[in-house]
């Protein structure tokens, strides 16, 4: 081996081992110039050796790579989210679900740490790749990035391919001290850690990002069992010892009461934390318990996130304003003297409705006591009736539309007034902006406002001109806040979207009563659009999660005119409009067995038992036959049952059925 290579060896050992000393363990053993000198020898020998580069080198964490755009990457396991606690009451509700199923269960109780969710995985011992969450399906490549995190081990002793999760965050100091810079340069300052978390790891430069000093806790495994781990304390214990910094402060916790205690406990510690923690998550320790535990939707039933209450702010009404939204609700909203609630400055929050305003009696100039909810959209509170000095003006709803003058109704039952002109052009770039969104079409690089202004200066005017925007390249480069690299990575990003799966389009389209979740299970159900622009009232609202509303809504959305010719022309423009089918993992059990559900099931959807049953090889038919194996019957199983047990037939019980699939 030759001296240098032997030196670089030598230096980059001694560099990872400092890093991890000052970084993982908080313990520095040198001073930042002895660290600095090595750091500047190894970068020296490397750039006068290049053929002993590696990608695992500490050097790459002071970020070299420049990118254009991010690559998109799909996520093995989707990176769900998880269902929100606020109050003793919904931890005891959650702990009693809990139980009915796994009576002896225990809990690991962490910090919810206030930044965003970073997937990383280690091929061979190495670190092949850092994501964003993204959508959940897809995230970011954001690896360059994640390298520049000293507390993320580039290599680890485990050479089995291993996914963790985390979270990245910016510490207290470091957030203060980039908004000090920021301001030194001139620059709008980060509202809260985990906006300035979130723009440095998406930050293309990761030279930049290296200069932000984020950090990361990883908080699990992912498929834990096939490392041999059974419990959640196990597997953070393992990634500690691999290497990764895990927040010292979760606790395994007996029952309930004892989380109720931990939670008191971190309450009071808050604020002396070096970074912002925005709740705390419990889990179920025993990780062999959570398949039987089930999922909901978007999350598992085995975690929860108990979210700390919301801070509440007092200031001024100025103004009230109106805003219309894509189904053409309009709704006030309230301009406030600007205050800082929880780390961001708020200047607008929603009055909901005229019912809401006139209940609270909210008046223009009142002083009012408002907080964020769910964290995100500001809301009022109440009015702060001792600070009246006469000078409130009553509250008076209009009574046209603010945007194309159209009288405004208001619908039975609703405490909400609608602009029904189906030609109103805000109605129409909101339509635009959701379809962009990111859980619908997600299309990157082009915000609100500026799609406010191509609307306005007519270069969309609906959804499909969005995919005729390169006629238009020239055009955009000019305008502000766009070059060359940004309109290349908007069209790029308009183009990948065509991809997007039929979910993820229907979703898009906007159509009443059709969310996210609606949206799944038809894209499931029907796989193209045709056959779901095909379904009558009648077959959809037998589809468990859909109610006459929803159904008629879907129908009168597909019969009218103008809606088919736009899907035509998106179906022309080359969109997909179908939904790709899931995996088939095979499964001896299930292979192709016939399965019929009947009666109410507890645990799981009639679609999810459905969807999961298929993607294991079986099938589900609607009517107990000869060629039935199994019937699955939940609470009131009714003529289905007797059938079946006339027959001879399997008859499985929900709690059978969870044990089958384990
Ligand atoms: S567990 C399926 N543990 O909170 C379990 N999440 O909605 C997934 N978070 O997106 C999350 N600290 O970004 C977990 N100790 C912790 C966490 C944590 C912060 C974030 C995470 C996730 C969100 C939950």
């Amino acid at each position: 081996m030759s001296d240098y290579k032997q030196r670089i060896e030598e230096l980059r050992k001694l560099l990872n081992r400092y890093n991890y000393e000052y970084h993982t363990l908080d313990n520095p053993t040198v001073s930042d110039q002895e660290y600095d000198a090595l750091m500047q020898e190894l970068i020296m020998l490397e750039s006068q050796y290049p053929e002993y580069k590696s990608p695992d080198s500490p050097s790459v964490r002071v970020g070299y790579v420049v990118l254009d755009k991010f690559e998109k990457v799909q996520h093995e396991v989707p990176m769900t989210s998880l269902s929100n606690a606020f109050n003793e009451g919904d931890l005891r509700l959650f702990d009693e679900r809990v139980r009915d199923i796994y009576k002896d269960a225990t809990y690991v109780c962490e910090l919810k740490i206030d930044g965003l969710a970073a997937n990383l995985r280690y091929d061979g011992g190495s670190l092949s790749l850092g994501a964003t969450r993204g959508d959940g399906q897809i995230g970011e490549n954001v690896t360059e990035n994640i390298k520049t995190i000293k507390s993320v081990p580039l290599s680890i002793p485990y050479l089995f391919s291993l996914e963790v999760r985390g979270e990245v965050y910016m510490s207290k100091s470091s957030f203060e001290g980039a908004n000090i810079q920021r301001e030194k340069e001139g620059l709008e300052p980060f509202k809260n850690p985990r906006n300035a978390a979130a723009g440095s790891l998406r930050q293309l430069d990761s030279k930049i990002a290296a200069k932000r000093n984020l950090d990361m806790f990883v908080y699990m495994v992912v498929n834990p069992l096939t490392h041999g781990l059974i419990s959640q304390t196990e597997a953070l214990e393992f990634v500690k010892n691999l290497g990764f910094k895990v927040n010292p402060y979760y606790r395994e916790c007996a029952n309930i009461d004892e989380v109720l205690m931990f939670i008191e406990e971190i309450k009071h510690k808050r604020d002396t934390l070096p970074y912002e923690i925005d709740g705390i998550v419990i889990k179920v320790n025993d990780i062999t318990k959570h398949e039987l535990l089930g999922f909901t939707a978007k999350s598992p039933k085995w975690a929860i996130a108990y979210k700390f209450p919301a801070e509440e702010v007092i200031t001024y009404i100025r103004s009230i304003s109106f805003q219309v939204g894509r189904t053409g609700q309009v709704t006030p909203v309230a301009n406030l003297d600007p205050v800082i609630v929880q780390g961001s400055t708020i200047s607008r929050a929603t009055l909901h409705n005229e019912d809401f305003v006139k209940d609270k009696d909210i008046r223009v100039n009142d002083a009012v006591v408002i907080r964020k909810a769910g964290d995100i959209i500001p809301e009022v509170v109440r009015v702060v009736f001792e600070r009246r000095n006469g000078s409130e003006k009553p509250f008076e709803m209009i009574k046209y539309c603010p945007v194309c003058n159209a009288p405004l109704e208001r619908k039975e039952g609703e405490a909400g007034v609608y602009c029904l002109n189906a030609t109103c052009d805000a109605k129409k770039v909101e339509t635009i902006i959701h379809f962009t969104s990111r859980k619908a079409m997600n299309i990157d690089g082009l915000g609100e406002r500026i799609i406010e202004q191509l609307y306005q200066d007519k270069i969309i005017q609906s959804i499909p001109d969005l995919y005729r925007l390169s006629k238009h390249r020239m055009e955009l480069k000019m305008r502000e806040g766009f070059g060359e690299k940004s309109v290349q990575n908007l069209l790029d990003s308009i183009e990948a979207s065509k991809k997007q799966p039929l979910e993820k389009l229907l979703f898009g389209l906007g159509i009443r009563h059709v969310g996210e979740k609606v949206s799944k299970v038809l894209a499931a159900i029907y796989h193209d659009i045709d056959s779901l622009i095909a379904a009558t009232e009648e077959e959809l609202v037998k589809i468990d999660e859909i109610g006459p509303i929803i159904a008629r809504s879907i129908i009168r959305y597909f019969n009218d005119e103008k809606h088919r010719q736009m899907i035509t022309e998106l179906k022309n423009l080359g969109l997909n409009m179908t939904q790709p089918q899931k995996q088939i993992k095979t499964n001896e059990t299930f292979q192709g067995k016939t399965f019929v559900l009947t009666g109410k099931l507890q645990y799981y959807k009639r679609e999810q038992a459905k969807e999961i049953i298929e993607s294991l090889g079986g099938k589900v038919t609607s009517s107990v036959s000869k060629k039935t194996d199994y019937v699955i019957a939940g609470e009131e199983a009714g003529s289905k049952l007797t059938k079946a047990k006339a027959l001879g037939i399997n008859t499985l019980t929900e709690q059978e059925f969870i044990e089958m699939l384990k």
